[in-house]
């Protein structure tokens, strides 16, 4: 393996540190407070057919890179939607529906967060109006239709879909269940990381005795990274250094980090990450990061698909991982890391570290997983 690591180019495009940096507890868990994220894991570990996801060792690169440990998180095998976010929409829609079933709740999407959506109406025998913008594929709209949601195609983008969304609904009294908050909309996405929160339990309950000294945050508009570290408040004895990672054509993150202030975007070029490739740090998650995030690295696309097959035939752990687009990042960016000497001793990996990364999702995209495991 030696070979494949040095024979290939990992590369980080920028790295910041987070000048603002400070952890502080308190004012973590008073943006998703303890009993949101504890009634988040009662009602989600009870639903049929739950069970914690693996956290898989990869072993094979923590020898190579000389790590104590570093340790995966499947989502592939989350419910049958292979991706974390079955945790979020879905379990935001039983929230604001609170058992009424006449309730019809209606949601814009790129694909992930409508599929939850639609996921959860359909185990709670809800209706569920999906918008979709022309871009999103027929295959993922199809997915959603699967689920016996009414999926509507608007012309133009996302934005225009969300716009549609929150008209329509407002004419027929529709809920909204978004995971990006706005002013006046931030219950729904809060509800939304709390779902999310279950990762971190389940991670707490997973590694034993192993204390996690880093963990990596793969980052769109900021809900899985702000609920991560909601988790770390709630459930580690001990604070990890904070990473979070974005593609480097969508890094709104770490501008943001940089000024201080929620800064836009403007995306030129869609990243192979499409989950990740958001403009616009959404404001709930915004509170937590802007302090809690000790670092910032953004990446290019050019070592997602050799991640996902090196994942994929074993050669970082004894078993073979699916992993999607959106899962490799944190692998790359700690590949990367320790090949760059200065990045490594800012972050201070050592023998002694233990890493956590976010396998976000599996193959939820079947065809693009093919195309590019046979690159
Ligand atoms: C499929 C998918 N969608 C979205 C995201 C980003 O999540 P968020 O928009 O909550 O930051 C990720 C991972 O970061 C992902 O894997």
């Amino acid at each position: 393996m030696k070979t494949i690591l040095q024979k290939e180019l990992w590369s980080i495009s920028s790295f910041l540190e987070n000048k603002n940096f400070l952890f502080d507890e308190n004012k973590i868990l008073n943006s998703l407070p303890k009993k949101d994220i504890d009634e988040a894991y009662s009602s989600i570990s009870s639903w049929k057919d739950y069970s914690p996801t693996p956290l898989i060792e990869l072993n094979k690169l923590s020898k190579e890179l000389n790590l104590n440990k570093i340790f995966y998180k499947d989502e592939s095998k989350r419910f049958d939607l292979k991706s974390f976010k079955a945790l979020g929409g879905a379990y935001a829609v039983e929230k604001v529906t609170k058992g009424n079933k006449d309730i019809v709740v209606a949601t814009a999407t790129a694909g992930n967060h409508g599929r939850s959506v639609a996921w959860g109406a359909k185990r709670l025998g809800l209706k569920c109006k999906i918008f979709i913008s022309e871009y999103v594929s027929d295959a993922r709209g199809q997915a959603m239709a699967d689920l016996s949601a009414d999926v509507i195609k608007v012309k133009g983008n996302y934005e225009k879909s969300l716009i549609e969304c929150i008209k329509q609904s407002t004419e027929n009294n529709w809920q909204i269940v978004q995971d990006v908050a706005w002013q006046n909309y931030m219950l729904v996405p809060m509800y939304t990381m709390a779902g999310y929160t279950v990762m971190m339990k389940e991670i707490v309950d997973q590694i034993k005795n192993d204390k996690i000294t880093h963990i990596i945050l793969q980052a769109g508009v900021g809900g899985m990274a702000g609920a991560m570290i909601v988790g770390i408040a709630r459930y580690l004895k001990n604070v990890p250094e904070t990473i979070v990672v974005e593609p480097d054509s969508a890094a709104c993150v770490m501008e943001s980090i940089k000024t201080g202030k929620i800064e836009k975007i403007d995306i030129k070029r869609e990243s192979l990450m499409g989950g990740m490739s958001c403009g616009e740090v959404s404001l709930v998650p915004w509170e937590i990061l802007k302090n809690a995030v000790k670092f910032c690295i953004s990446l290019p696309d050019d070592d997602i698909a050799k991640t996902m097959k090196l994942l994929g035939d074993s050669s970082f752990s004894e078993e073979k991982i699916i992993a999607g687009e959106n899962s490799a990042p944190g692998v790359i960016s700690l590949i990367a890391s320790c090949l760059n000497d200065q990045i490594k001793e800012r972050l201070k990996l050592n023998s002694k570290s233990n890493i956590l990364v976010i396998g976000c999702e599996g193959d939820t995209d079947k065809e693009m997983y093919q195309k590019l495991i046979n690159q």
